[in-house]
């Protein structure tokens, strides 16, 4: 069995194992041997080399899991969440505008939501009043007012859905139960503004356009936050994270 000895080339043959060496000669290694010994280290080398090619290639040909992609990449990640949305210029937009830390989180991200269509809502909060001071038209004055009392009714629904995230510890902040509850508030508050749409788009005339284009403004930043809550289980499971 001669390929059980190559290895044996690299210790030294022990004069006994060898019939030819005579005493005090310098030690060779058969003819054979050599050119198996020779064989064996070509075939080790090309193996060595060409995993290490391999491996090589396979880095450079492989792209990493997406979800560690979005891990390492919050604007990919922001994309990733608003492609699911309706509107998901506004959502990234609204959402970047906040200036706050981009965590590569659904729920921070659905969170940050939430949190422009507050600002979205706070923003109007000013304008019909401003413009019932300015008005002398009193159908457009009470639609006004209707507004303003929506507006509000909307944002309470909305800090209900902040409240319903808060948790002590052990608690799921996400539960379907929640998840169902905030799909409502949100739902609601949506058809507030659409109550406050239609009460103005009576009064064409009367009520700037500019008023009409920042309450749809906050319906689109409430569709996005729907959509992203709708889509959430879907959107942990692509970011390779458990729901919390
Ligand atoms: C949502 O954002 C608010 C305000 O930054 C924060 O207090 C709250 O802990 C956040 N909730 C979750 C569930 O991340
Ligand atoms: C919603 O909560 C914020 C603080 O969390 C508060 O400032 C605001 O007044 C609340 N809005 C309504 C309509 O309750």
């Amino acid at each position: 069995m001669e390929s059980f000895n190559i290895f044996k080339g690299y210790d030294k043959v022990k004069p006994s194992e060898d019939p030819n060496s005579l005493p005090n000669q310098p030690k060779t290694i058969p003819k054979k041997r050599r050119k198996i010994i020779a064989i064996t280290l070509t075939i080790v080398l090309t193996l060595i080399i060409g995993s290490f090619v391999g491996a090589v290639i396979y880095e450079s040909v492989t792209e990493p899991p997406e979800s560690e992609e979005l891990a390492s990449n919050s604007v990919e990640s922001l994309k990733t969440v608003c492609a699911v949305t309706r509107y998901p210029n506004s959502c990234f937009s609204s959402i970047s505008s906040l200036n706050k830390p981009l965590t590569a989180n659904p729920l921070n991200f659905f969170n940050l939501s939430l949190q422009a269509t507050v600002r979205e809502l706070s923003n109007l909060n000013s304008l019909p009043k401003e413009l019932i001071s300015k008005s002398n038209d009193k159908p457009t004055e009470s639609a006004l007012k209707d507004c303003i009392s929506l507006f509000d009714e909307a944002l309470n629904r909305l800090n209900r859905s902040f409240e319903l995230m808060k948790v002590g510890p052990g608690e799921k902040v996400l539960t379907e139960m929640k998840i169902s509850d905030i799909q409502t508030w949100i739902s609601a508050a949506m058809t507030d503004q659409d109550t406050c749409l239609e009460g103005i788009g009576e009064m064409r005339s009367t009520v700037p356009n500019e008023f009409k284009v920042k309450v749809q403004k906050s319906q689109e930043c409430m569709s996005n936050s729907l959509a992203i809550l709708n889509n959430i289980q879907s959107l942990f499971d692509k970011f390779g994270l458990a729901m919390p």
